[in-house]
């Protein structure tokens, strides 16, 4: 089996701030705490809170935690910008509401911060400062020797090729290194998962020997899984932002497609032959299509949209089949609804 648990597909963080960068990875983190049960976790750039305190979320049930904390200035930098708002003063209200011992913050530049730890001491460092190629290799070169022998280090931005971001190359050079011990999760501006050492204790450290077709259908059940929020993020805007206004049902709509598409992930990894997986896939659309109301075509035009990108992006055979499969079951669907 290599998906995670419903407990982790279905997390969902009680804290969000307005910045969707994180959120689609909070699932992600809630699978590193859980499974890997660090004592100390250490963030390098915490900014308004959404991946800390997805950590912390996720911390309730690992009774191991110890020390959870996060370092930043709170300044901001070239890419965040400078802080208008006092976002220092809104991440220490939200902490102080937790009232969770074992979280804490240090307000410093990352390579001051580094002093107040031993060798060997941290279990899971999440490195998200300065995106630069320089700054982040800095910061791992700073933690590493703290990091303990069989750690775990995250890398967000590992997808970004814009101008100025250079983790993707400090990454590509780090799956050179640390051959066999890295693993990229690709949505929401992509996550690295680095394995220190050789220790093959849960599934998480066991990312990296997944096969070609495996992997993909993780990357996508955990792309759906943190769609789930960011989707409600920008919802929950939309809302506002029309002031009670008509919104359509593509929300609802996308939940139901994502619950499709994540139960059919299921039959794979239950090695269901191939139409098995296609019959199940064929009743579930059927079965959200006729629960709908309203305007379907409305409803489905995006995720129909998105399939046809993801058909032609696709790097996997099956889950290009599979993708086929979906939109054209929709389109089918669809066209006999309308009749
Ligand atoms: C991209 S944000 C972090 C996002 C956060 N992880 C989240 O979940 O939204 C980067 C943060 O790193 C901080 N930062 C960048 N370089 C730093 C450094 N050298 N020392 C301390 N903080 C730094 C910035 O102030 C900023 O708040």
């Amino acid at each position: 089996m290599f998906l995670p648990s419903e407990q982790i597909i279905e997390f969902f963080p009680e804290y969000r701030s307005t910045q969707i960068a994180w959120q689609g990875l909070t699932p992600i983190a809630a699978w590193a705490i859980i499974d890997l049960k660090p004592r100390r976790v250490v963030e390098l750039g915490s900014y308004r809170g959404d991946s800390f305190f997805s950590f912390l979320q996720a911390a309730q049930s690992v009774s191991e935690l110890e020390d959870l904390v996060a370092i930043d200035t709170w300044e901001g930098d070239q890419h965040t910008g400078a802080y208008v708002e006092d976002v220092h003063k809104q991440f220490h209200t939200e902490l102080d509401s937790r009232k969770d011992p074992r979280a804490r913050s240090i307000r410093d530049f990352f390579v001051n911060a580094a002093q107040q730890f031993k060798a060997n001491s941290i279990d899971l460092l999440h490195i998200d400062g300065a995106h630069d190629y320089a700054s982040v290799r800095e910061d791992f070169e700073t933690w590493l020797p703290k990091m303990a022998a069989d750690g775990v280090v995250l890398f967000h931005d590992t997808m970004v090729k814009t101008e100025g971001f250079g983790v993707w190359q400090f990454w590509e050079e780090l799956e050179q290194e640390y051959s066999g011990r890295c693993f990229n999760f690709t949505h929401s501006n992509g996550l690295g998962v680095l394995c220190l050492g050789t220790s093959t204790n849960g599934d998480f450290r066991n990312l990296s020997s997944l096969g070609a077709v495996e992997a993909g259908v993780l990357r996508d059940v955990m792309t759906f899984a943190g769609e789930r929020v960011t989707k409600s993020t920008t919802f929950e805007a939309k809302l506002i932002t029309r002031n009670g206004g008509e919104i359509g049902n593509e929300h609802v709509f996308a939940r139901g497609l994502q619950r499709v598409a994540l139960e059919s992930a299921r039959d794979v990894e239950a090695q269901f032959g191939l139409d098995q997986v296609a019959a199940n896939l064929d009743r579930r659309v059927e079965q959200l299509v006729s629960q709908q109301s309203g305007d379907i075509f409305a409803a489905l035009k995006p995720q129909l949209d998105e399939h046809a990108r993801i058909v032609a992006d696709a790097r996997f055979e099956f889950l290009r089949k599979e993708h086929i499969g979906i939109s054209a079951n929709l389109r089918k669907v669809f066209k006999r609804n309308k009749q």
